[in-house]
């Protein structure tokens, strides 16, 4: 990534919405106008994240961006598969992501996730747009490869055109009902105070010149000074996801968001039982789209810097947390960065009491937020933790002493076989969901059920 200015770093976008509604399809088609307009070399698809250059953008955007109004370097995409949680992107003090773009789909409206997607928006106060996609299947719809929205539109039947405006006023309407005042992109003067709506196609790219204006606007306009960082300090980042990468052994997906990263820096990064100190022993990314076919799937670098993606390979790291936070120690005071990964895992706030339900979820952002709506409910948790639902955990549960209390919820993440039989043995109530708000439903209808 070619930086504009040092001191100035990309702004982290995160894509969200309803499993199907078309994220992963929409950043595909940013990367595949960049790759068409000749500049695969200035892109690299990273690990669930993908930085776009300014260049780059204005390319795509044509007209409707001027390079030269910007001094911002670009936008660093992240995707967010609709059966993750988006509360993995959680940084210390709150959401990953500067700015998000919440996918609908036109004629799918608002779904659960889509509810989820705009809760955990609202309480992390992340600024948003929504792209309503899929315009291309209105009925009758004649598609103008990659124009901007408001002229493939005019270029539409009376008929086609009604019937749009229609699903994006439905859209607008759900907004309202969920508290956000929102209107078409191009009549919102104020983005802080109203939502735009940017109706895209991620099969044509009508409208992805607009979305890529908009969101570089934004960014530029309200987020300059929050964008001033230090890019040579010593990393700060947050961990997405934990995996096997082959010939490396457990590996970290990561973004950092400050500072850089190295390949001969010591890192501390949150574990199931606290802090890891270990040293990098490679940093890797994907390899440029062009050469995708190569051998190696991933190139070795020697340092990365805010904000990008990377997997970073380490020993130690088998007890990891998605959403835990990662800090270069390089030449700061050791035992410091470790009492600050101490103090980020702690403000991970979960309260527990003597007596309440287990809650077990994918990552630590989703424990929050899940843990968040129980206090909400006045639904007690005796025990909250990342990870899979082991026969340990029903232990726990069979010790409460309420029968609505003798309750495991678990939030994405997978139930071990002896785990569940053993709950069936001991008569724990196991409740499983993707989604926060049905998780919590269900058991509130078991608890009704007791009850009654
Ligand atoms: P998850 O990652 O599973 O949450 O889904 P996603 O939101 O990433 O959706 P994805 O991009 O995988 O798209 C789902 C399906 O919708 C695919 O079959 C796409 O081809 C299709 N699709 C996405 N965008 C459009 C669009 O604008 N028009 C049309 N016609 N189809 C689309
Ligand atoms: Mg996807």
């Amino acid at each position: 990534t070619t930086a504009t200015d040092d001191t100035l770093r990309t702004p982290i976008v995160a894509v969200l919405g309803h499993v199907d509604h078309g994220k992963t399809s929409l950043l595909d088609k940013i990367r595949g106008s960049a790759v068409t307009a000749g500049e695969s070399g200035a892109i690299t698809q990273h690990i669930g994240a993908t930085a776009v250059p300014l260049d780059v953008i204005s390319e795509i955007a044509g007209d409707l961006v001027d390079p030269t109004d910007f001094d911002l370097p670009g936008l660093l995409f992240i995707d967010t598969p609709g059966h993750h949680s988006f509360s993995t992107l959680r940084s210390r003090g709150g959401a990953l992501a500067d700015i998000a773009i919440l996918v609908v789909d036109v004629n799918d409206g608002f779904q659960p996730q889509t509810l989820e997607a705009i809760d955990i928006l609202k309480r992390t106060q992340t600024p948003f747009i929504v792209a309503a996609n899929k315009i291309d299947t209105v009925p009758g719809w004649n598609p103008n490869e990659g124009q901007p929205v408001q002229q493939t539109m005019d270029a539409q039947s009376d008929r086609v055109q009604s019937d749009l405006n229609e699903k994006l006023y439905e859209i607008i309407g759900e907004l309202s009902d969920n508290g956000f005042s929102a209107d078409m992109y191009w009549r919102v003067q104020n983005f802080q105070a109203n939502i735009g709506v940017v109706p895209v196609s991620a099969e044509t790219s009508e409208g992805i010149p607009d979305l890529l204006t908009v969101m570089m606007g934004l960014s530029q306009r309200y987020m300059k000074e929050e964008m001033e960082i230090d890019t040579s300090g010593p990393g700060v980042g947050t961990v997405l996801e934990v995996k096997d990468t082959q010939g490396f052994g457990t590996t970290l997906d990561a973004i950092i968001y400050d500072g850089t990263i190295r390949n001969d820096d010591t890192i501390v990064v949150g574990g199931l039982q606290g802090p890891i100190i270990t040293d990098v022993r490679a940093l890797l990314r994907p390899r440029p789209l062009e050469e995708i076919r190569t051998e190696q799937e991933f190139e070795q670098v020697e340092q990365v810097a805010a904000a990008d993606g990377v997997k970073i390979a380490a020993p130690d790291l088998g007890d990891a947390m998605a959403g835990a936070p990662i800090r270069v120690i390089r030449d700061r005071d050791r035992s410091e960065v470790i009492a600050e990964v101490e103090e980020e895992l702690a403000e991970i706030e979960v309260t527990t009491q003597e007596e309440g339900v287990v809650i077990k979820a994918d990552t630590l952002g989703s424990l929050e937020a899940l843990s968040s709506t129980l206090e909400e409910e006045e639904i007690p948790v005796m025990r909250a933790e990342v990870g899979a639902v082991a026969p340990r955990d029903v232990r726990v549960a069979e010790t409460a002493g309420e029968p609505t209390n003798q309750a495991i919820l678990a939030f994405s993440v997978e139930v071990l076989d002896d785990a569940r039989d053993l709950a069936e043995q001991e008569d724990v109530e196991l409740f499983e969901d993707d989604v926060i708000y049905q998780l919590v439903e269900s058991y509130d209808d078991h608890v009704t059920a007791i009850e009654e």
